[in-house]
């Protein structure tokens, strides 16, 4: 198994975090998101507990609310003592309905509107992870009018190439996020945020992209974010308290994808820094890190239910689900892998080779190709692995399709936390 709360149970169905995936489809009905709660704090648990023993006190972990948000989440997250960030105003309201604390939320974007600068000052959040200019001047003059000297990050971009998809890579110069270091533009972007009133500059943020298998990649970011740190401090007086190093390790989708030693490298991580700040003789700064899919995409399943098998003589089989593109747009998106298994046959054996497609009038709508299984029967359950991260928070109404349920798993019991989405939702907005 993939994943160390996966099993298959007596009756040869799959089960996760020891309830059955058979048994969850028949009370709630497919498509259906399934969440296990006690991984996903027990994820939490473990970035919260190397970061403070690697990292010292005031270094936290801040979960990427973009990988899945919805309040039940910012429940947990709460409980579990950790930050978080939002990259949108939906977002932020979405925590703050679920009562989560103001003072431990970052505000990342890179086009804030003047609207969502004023929610954000007036919501009292933690920090601003400034991208431009032009944010950090509506910003001044907004606390300034409110009386408030907001906290904020400058995100830079220190160039660094971490060898993932080109979707998913944003550590590079050329890209819409942040102020690059390379040319200079960082440096000015610098000067700007500390010559404006009402703003207290308190570091960096770089995000070098998502489903880094290693230390390596950081230990490079940070190399950079020092020198210039040293530089800024040179030319402007001016000390980093916190280095803010974006989004967390990778996970595993499919048997190939390496396991990560997340307290391992977090401690390389952490020598690392260490040692380049001595060399430096620059004071080691908080380190804060966005983990969101390391978080939960672990902790998620999805079930769909099988509508049949096409099978086109020379070319291949397809088997439709009662689900696609609109719950899990990342095949299409980017051919993302995933683990598709036959969650009520766990025990057949797989001697046929199927492409899941989807219920969208769209040929792309594809959750995997040439996935091996028992030939899937209509009504049969067929899950797929490691969806709790960009699914829930990636899905749509495309073709008018409902947006599933979200059921959560902990202690053996389960529960409701999304409800499934009706025809009158739909309809909802529409005059
Ligand atoms: C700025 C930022 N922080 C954090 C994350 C979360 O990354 P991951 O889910 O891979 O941990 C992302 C993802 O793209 C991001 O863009």
């Amino acid at each position: 198994m993939l994943y160390d709360n996966l099993a298959v149970n007596e009756k040869g169905h799959l089960a996760i975090g020891g309830v059955s995936t058979v048994a969850l489809a028949e009370q709630y009905g497919t498509a259906l998101y399934v969440l296990d709660e006690d991984k996903i704090r027990a994820n939490c648990r473990l970035y919260t507990k190397s970061m403070q023993e690697w990292f010292g006190e005031g270094s936290m972990p801040l979960f990427a609310g973009k990988a899945l948000c919805f309040k039940g989440m910012y429940r947990i997250l709460q409980e579990e003592a950790m930050g978080a960030d939002v990259v949108s105003p939906g977002e932020l309201y979405t925590a703050l309905a679920a009562g989560f604390p103001p003072e431990r939320l970052f505000f990342h974007g890179n086009n804030k509107t003047d609207e969502d600068i004023r929610y954000g000052v007036d919501s009292r959040i933690g920090f601003f992870i400034v991208d431009n200019e032009h944010e950090l001047e509506v910003l001044s003059a907004y606390a300034g009018e409110q009386g408030v000297c907001q906290k904020v990050l400058l995100r830079v971009t220190p160039g660094i190439d971490p060898h993932t998809l080109e979707a998913i890579n944003t550590g590079r110069i050329d890209c819409q996020f942040g102020r690059p270091i390379e040319t200079g533009q960082a440096a000015r972007f610098v000067e700007k945020a500390l010559s404006l009133p009402n703003l207290s500059v308190c570091g960096f943020h770089s995000h070098i992209g998502s489903q880094i298998f290693e230390a390596q990649p950081f230990c490079d970011a940070v190399d950079i974010l020092l020198q210039f740190a040293k530089d800024m401090r040179e030319s402007h007086g001016f000390v980093a308290k916190i280095f803010n190093l974006g989004g967390g390790f990778g996970v595993r989708y499919v048997e190939s994808d390496p396991v990560v030693d997340i307290p391992a490298n977090i401690r390389a991580l952490s020598e690392h820094l260490t040692r380049g700040c001595a060399e430096l003789g620059y004071p080691i700064p908080h380190i804060y890190m966005e983990p969101g899919r390391s978080i939960v995409a672990n902790a998620g399943l999805t079930l769909y239910t099988a509508g049949g098998v096409k099978e086109i003589e020379g070319y291949r089989s397809y088997v439709t689900v009662d689900g696609g593109m609109t719950d899990n747009p990342r095949y299409a998106l980017y051919q993302a892998n995933y683990t598709v298994l036959p969650a009520n046959r766990m025990n057949e054996v797989a001697d046929g080779t199927y492409t899941v497609a989807g219920r969208c009038c769209e040929s792309g709508d594809l959750i995997q190709e040439d996935v091996r299984l028992p030939e899937p029967k209509r009504g049969d359950l067929i899950a797929v692995l490691t969806t709790g991260a960009y699914n829930f928070a990636m899905s749509s109404n495309y073709n008018r399709i409902c947006r599933p349920a979200v059921v959560m798993v902990r202690g053996g019991e389960h529960f409701l936390a999304v409800r499934r989405q009706t025809f009158e939702d739909l309809v909802a907005c529409d005059l």
